[in-house]
């Protein structure tokens, strides 16, 4: 059987009395796309929190490719392979975006952080930033100031930023959220091409149904902090105790 890419046993993290993530253990294999699903406060985005190293875990371990990483600054992580995107924005409004992504590539590859040099400097960088901007159909975006772009757009450029680093699993908050539906397209062909590669692993967290049915190869519902329930879409989707606490009355959006 294949090894697991990831794997995370027993995590927690207690903010005072409360435990936002309880007890999850979970392996994540090469290759898969594993959406974590769950109502608002399910606990999603700590659990990315603590796998990307921006919080220390109270309690369990996580384990990449072999390596224990628990409690590794997020540098340290991000360099391991490990890439992630934010749920509320995180690129720099006053480059534009192609620059945005330069940066990102640049620190990649190793270069000095200071982007002004960049674009002037550095051809094969640019050209990378430009694939990958075509990629995400954004290349009629590339020198327009990130700050006035469409929030849809941002979102996508902040795609091209966790992807400029060539991670080998890829953390995705809600990345469609707020997006029109030629936006989520992008991002979920995108998603589905990148998987295809057999480069890349995904762990998306997603509201939309229809996304994580798109996408996802597992599923892993998330409920107050514990897994609820980990399977295939179609045992998440007949799960009984699944549609009872979170999807409730959405059978109409669960169809496939
Ligand atoms: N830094 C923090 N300090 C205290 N409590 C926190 C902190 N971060 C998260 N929490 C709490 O932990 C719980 C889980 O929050 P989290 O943001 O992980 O949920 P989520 O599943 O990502 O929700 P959403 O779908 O709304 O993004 C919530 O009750 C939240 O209030
Ligand atoms: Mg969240």
């Amino acid at each position: 059987m294949t090894e697991p890419l990831l794997q995370v046993k027993n995590l927690t993290k207690r903010f005072g009395g409360v435990a936002a993530v309880s007890g999850v253990s979970l392996d994540v294999f090469p290759r898969e796309t594993l959406a974590i699903i769950g109502p608002n406060g399910a606990g999603k985005t700590t659990f990315y929190n603590m796998l990307s190293g921006r919080m220390t875990p109270t309690e369990g371990s996580i384990v990449l490719e072999g390596t224990d990483i628990t409690g590794l600054p997020p540098q340290r992580i991000s360099r391991m392979g490990v890439s992630r995107s934010f749920q509320i924005n995180n690129i720099f409004s006053e480059m534009t975006v192609r620059e945005n992504v330069e940066v990102a590539l640049s620190a990649y590859h190793g270069h000095s952080r200071r982007w002004a040099n960049i674009a002037t400097r550095n051809k094969p960088i640019q050209q990378e930033a430009d694939s990958i901007l075509e990629r995400l159909s954004l290349s009629d975006l590339a020198h327009r100031r990130a700050g006035v772009i469409s929030y849809g757009d941002k979102r996508l450029v902040e795609i091209a930023v966790v992807l400029a680093t060539r991670p080998h699993l890829v953390l995705l908050d809600e990345p469609t959220a707020g997006m029109t539906p030629d936006e989520t397209h992008r991002v979920t062909a995108l998603v589905k091409s990148l998987a295809s590669t057999g480069n890349y692993t995904f762990l998306i967290t997603e509201h939309d149904m229809r996304v994580v049915f798109d996408v996802a190869d597992r599923i892993l519902v998330m409920h107050r902090g514990q897994s609820l329930v980990l399977g295939t879409p179609q045992e998440v989707r007949a799960h009984p105790e699944v549609r009872r606490a979170y999807l409730g009355d959405a059978d109409e959006e669960m169809a496939p």
